[in-house]
């Protein structure tokens, strides 16, 4: 799940390669790696050099051999390893045995052992445990003086995900990148271009980007990029223009990133609503190719937070669109046979639209006939290019691993697509219009929880040192209590569960004891009786209360209560979400944890 860079252009690599690697941190940040050919001009001749170690890309900006990196054309990575340890040997670039071909890789060499095998029996000598260090061998094996060639021919080789870059000496004036199930951009500029796993890490040179698909190989020239198919016909690809703001990705005085994009979330739900929702008139969300009277069931299939923001939203669409609504983890549903056909929409939820899982979901799901509809904030992203129909969340570049402004995004986008399909279906739901006003009602209402966050800090103090902690709630609340669970744990490494408060006496409440803290969320005047009682019965077992709540609830056995504004209930996990970003937040900063880059954790998940 590592991060790769590339530059070739009239400026000095490095710091570009640098920067780039530092913005992709998110994707791993085990080890750093970069080649350039060094332009010898007394000797008229290319060098091909590599600084590569252990650590965080910082350590590889400081090491004095970097300073030795002179050259105009780099590659560049940091790595979140797979296969092998991390170590220098096992860092990127690796090369091949006549120190020639250098190559950056993410993704996964699903055959390499095989691989490994056919190359020591051809003489080659392995020097790392990675699954990378056969590329480049593969590529001298293959090179006979056509590197197009070499590069398809390994291509053909290699079975599982790869976007590598690959430079040499042989070939001084180009890089040659190629791509299978791993994310790979280009960047085009004046006299130079830039290649990067994602958009944001090389914003600020250029707004111009190509996308390449798989099993495509690009030769990314300073003045020039041409494309080819893996059978190395040539390609025709345009640019697109992106039209986010590379300020969007510094973190403007905020202490981490994630902090800024929990402030972010007011705008970025205004931003999500945009001119998709009014009033007055219908629902606008540009999806009227899809007939979507003829679906008697919808799957909603994501990982980790995009599968609570399903969770969370299942109600919508029981509620507004009247068909069956089931929610999937993408790594359960893939291999699970689900009863799926030409009358199932499949709706798929992702920030990256990275997540392997997802994309498996994804192909599965189409090879099964349904209309495949994906909800995703990284434009041009994988998976937006295998849906049937894709809508953006619009919450701009998330660069925390923990998500947050995603997660309150694709509830809100979700919501406006359940109206969408009612509209088209024509129900004349009489709440649809209050749920609607309710909607355009929440960026002003987020800014309120936001005004809230020093009363939590002041709670996640008397917290921070706990081991253990439960989250409960019913309902809507019970899918936001299970991301509040998961963001606590990712970032400070406390143990929590989160469970539908009903349940608790079927089990979990066996582990209640004198100061165990128990976290209630309460936004549904239905069951808030019944989810007060199962915190009274916690609290007469010993537990402590902290109470996340838009109702009036008057009980001095509550340790601490969080008001939040009322919205129409089924809205109210993008409210009552904010308070638990926060506590997690607060909690981990107070344990000195950093917070953006948990450990063991990556932003987007692009292996199994
Ligand atoms: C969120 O805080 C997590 N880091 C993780 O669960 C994430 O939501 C999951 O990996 C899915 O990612 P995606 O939305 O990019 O597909
Ligand atoms: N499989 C490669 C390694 O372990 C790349 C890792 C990745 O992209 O996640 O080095």
């Amino acid at each position: 799940m590592c991060g790769i860079v590339g530059y070739n252009g009239e400026k000095k690599a490095v710091p570009i390669l640098i920067n780039g690697l530092l913005s992709l941190e998110y994707r791993g940040y085990d080890s750093a790696g970069i080649a350039v050919l060094n332009n010898y001009s007394k000797e008229k001749k290319y060098k091909l050099e590599i600084v590569k170690d252990k650590g965080r890309v910082i350590n590889l900006k400081n090491n004095e051999k970097t300073k030795n990196l002179i050259g105009n054309i780099g590659i560049a990575h940091t790595r979140w390893a797979t296969h092998g340890i991390p170590s220098k040997e096992n860092s990127h670039p690796h090369i091949d045995n006549t120190v020639k071909f250098a190559v950056v890789h993410n993704g996964i060499i699903e055959n390499y052992i095989l691989l490994r095998k056919k190359l020591i029996n051809n003489g080659y000598k392995l020097y790392s445990e990675t699954d990378t260090e056969v590329i480049p061998n593969l590529i001298s094996m293959h090179y006979s003086g056509d590197i197009l060639k070499a590069v398809s021919d390994t291509m053909k080789d290699l079975k599982g995900s790869y976007a590598i870059e690959v430079i040499s000496e042989f070939f001084p004036d180009r890089i040659i990148i190629a791509k299978k199930d791993s994310p790979l951009v280009i960047g085009s500029g004046e006299k130079e271009n830039y290649i990067a796993s994602d958009i944001p890490a090389i914003l600020s040179y250029t707004n111009k980007f190509y996308f390449l698909d798989d099993e495509e190989i690009a030769v990314v020239k300073k003045d020039s990029v041409e494309f080819y198919d893996i059978n190395l016909s040539k390609i025709q690809k345009t640019t697109k223009t992106i039209e986010w703001d590379a300020q969007s990705n510094e973190k403007n005085g905020y202490e981490d990133f994630m902090l800024k994009e929990i402030y972010e979330q007011p705008n970025a739900v205004r931003e999500t609503i945009g001119s998709r929702l009014s009033l007055s008139e219908k629902t606008n969300l540009n999806l009227e190719y899809i007939d979507f009277k003829k679906f008697n069931r919808i799957f909603i299939v994501g990982c980790g937070t995009a599968m609570h923001a399903g969770m969370a939203v299942k109600p919508i669409f029981e509620k507004f669109c009247k068909l069956p609504t089931e929610i999937d983890i993408a790594s359960e549903f893939r291999y699970r046979n689900p009863l799926i056909d030409e009358h199932t929409l499949c709706i798929f939820i992702s920030q990256s639209g990275e997540t392997a899982d997802t994309i498996a979901a994804l192909k599965l799901a189409k090879s099964l006939n349904a209309t495949t509809l994906s909800i995703v904030n990284v434009i041009g992203s994988s998976i937006t290019r295998f849906s049937d129909y894709t809508i953006y969340t619009h919450a701009g570049p998330e660069i925390a691993v923990a998500s947050t402004k995603a997660y309150t995004c694709q509830i809100t986008l979700l919501s406006i697509l359940a109206i969408y399909i009612s509209e088209f279906l024509g129900y004349d739901d009489k709440n649809l219009q209050s749920f609607k006003a309710s909607l355009l009602k929440l960026p002003e209402k987020l800014k309120k929880v936001l005004e809230q966050s020093d009363t939590i800090k002041k709670y996640a103090k008397k917290l921070y040192n706990q081991h253990d902690l439960y989250f409960i709630g019913r309902g809507s609340d019970y899918a936001v209590c299970m991301e509040g669970s998961l963001k606590l744990k990712e970032i400070s490494y406390i143990h929590s569960e989160a469970y539908a408060s009903g349940e608790l006496k079927h089990g979990p409440i066996a582990l209640i004891e004198k100061n165990t803290t128990i976290i209630g969320v309460i936004t549904d005047s239905i069951t808030a009786k019944k989810t007060l009682s199962n915190l009274e019965e916690s609290i007469s077992r010993g537990a402590d209360v902290l109470l996340v709540t838009n109702q009036n609830i008057d009980n001095d056995k509550i340790d601490f209560t969080v008001n939040i504004p009322s919205t129409h209930p089924l809205l109210s996990p993008i409210l009552s979400m904010v308070p638990l970003q926060f506590f997690a937040y607060y909690i981990a900063k107070l344990k000195n944890l950093d917070v953006d880059k948990p450990r063991n954790l990556a932003k987007s998940v692009t292996v199994e």
